[in-house]
């Protein structure tokens, strides 16, 4: 049985005022039960101040990642200083990143090595834009990256996590349906089954895209389902804990 993972994506928000946040989520999270795990993922410029003040329960991770170590790579970060921050996990492939730096599943391959030899536990982001999904390639595209954005040595699979995020609900406020989560989630399961075996079980897959404390319980129970990477709803730690509170089949 895998742990559920909430994880929340806090992409290009955040100053240090929002630490307040933390604090409070690390609060809830001492008197819930330990049952599923929590992360945040904010801007590189408050890892550091935010895994000070994590406490146990909350891990903090980055949201991508340069494949190097080191080197002449003006304003980029490499994984191994993600964890010399704090983080635990890295988001790699997010749609943004794909979108507005061009990048590719060949370099978010390479991110997950880096990120893997870190020892850090690379989150992966696939998921198809709207006009894929209009034209039936949904599941081709989703198989497509996962061919390419995973490599074939990755490590430690238990500790890879895949997050299936439809572009189109992406901010947007328009959730997948029950039955398009189902389908995409399923078959994702299959092809990293097909292709690792049997230990595939344990890659957790999150659910990312306009997920709410109102739609949380419901997506949560879907086969397959095993998290959710959440954007909008992670920035105020009261719907925040209210989607880990739903994970945790509480309200
Ligand atoms: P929203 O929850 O704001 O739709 O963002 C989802 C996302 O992109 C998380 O990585």
């Amino acid at each position: 049985m895998v742990r559920t993972l909430i994880a929340g994506n806090w992409k290009m928000n955040g100053l240090r005022a929002s630490l307040q946040n933390v604090a409070l989520v690390s609060d809830q999270l001492a008197r819930l039960p330990d049952e599923a795990d929590c992360l945040i993922c904010p801007p590189a410029t408050l890892i550091r101040e935010m895994a000070g003040l994590a406490g146990p329960r909350l891990h903090v991770g980055g949201q991508s990642c340069h494949p190097g170590q080191s080197g002449a790579h003006t304003g980029d970060i490499s994984a191994q200083m993600l964890a010399d921050a704090g983080a635990s996990h890295v988001i790699v492939g997010h749609s943004e990143r794909r979108a507005d730096h061009g990048e590719t599943n060949d370099d978010v391959a390479a991110q997950v090595i880096a990120v893997q030899q870190a020892g850090l536990t690379p989150i992966v982001c696939v998921g198809e834009s709207l006009a894929q999904r209009r034209a039936g390639e949904t599941l081709r595209v989703v198989a497509d990256q996962l061919a390419g954005s995973i490599p074939d040595d990755a490590a430690d699979l238990p500790q890879l996590v895949v997050a299936y995020e439809p572009i189109w609900a992406i901010g947007t406020g328009e959730v997948a349906q029950p039955d398009q989560i189902a389908e995409v989630h399923h078959h994702i399961r299959s092809v990293l089954t097909d292709r690792f075996g049997p230990e595939a079980g344990q890659i957790r897959l999150l659910y990312g895209g306009s997920m709410t404390p109102e739609n949380a319980g419901m997506i949560l129970k879907i086969p397959d389902v095993n998290g959710g990477l959440v954007g909008g709803a992670s920035l105020k730690a009261e719907s925040f804990m209210a989607i880990y509170r739903a994970a945790l089949g509480l309200d």
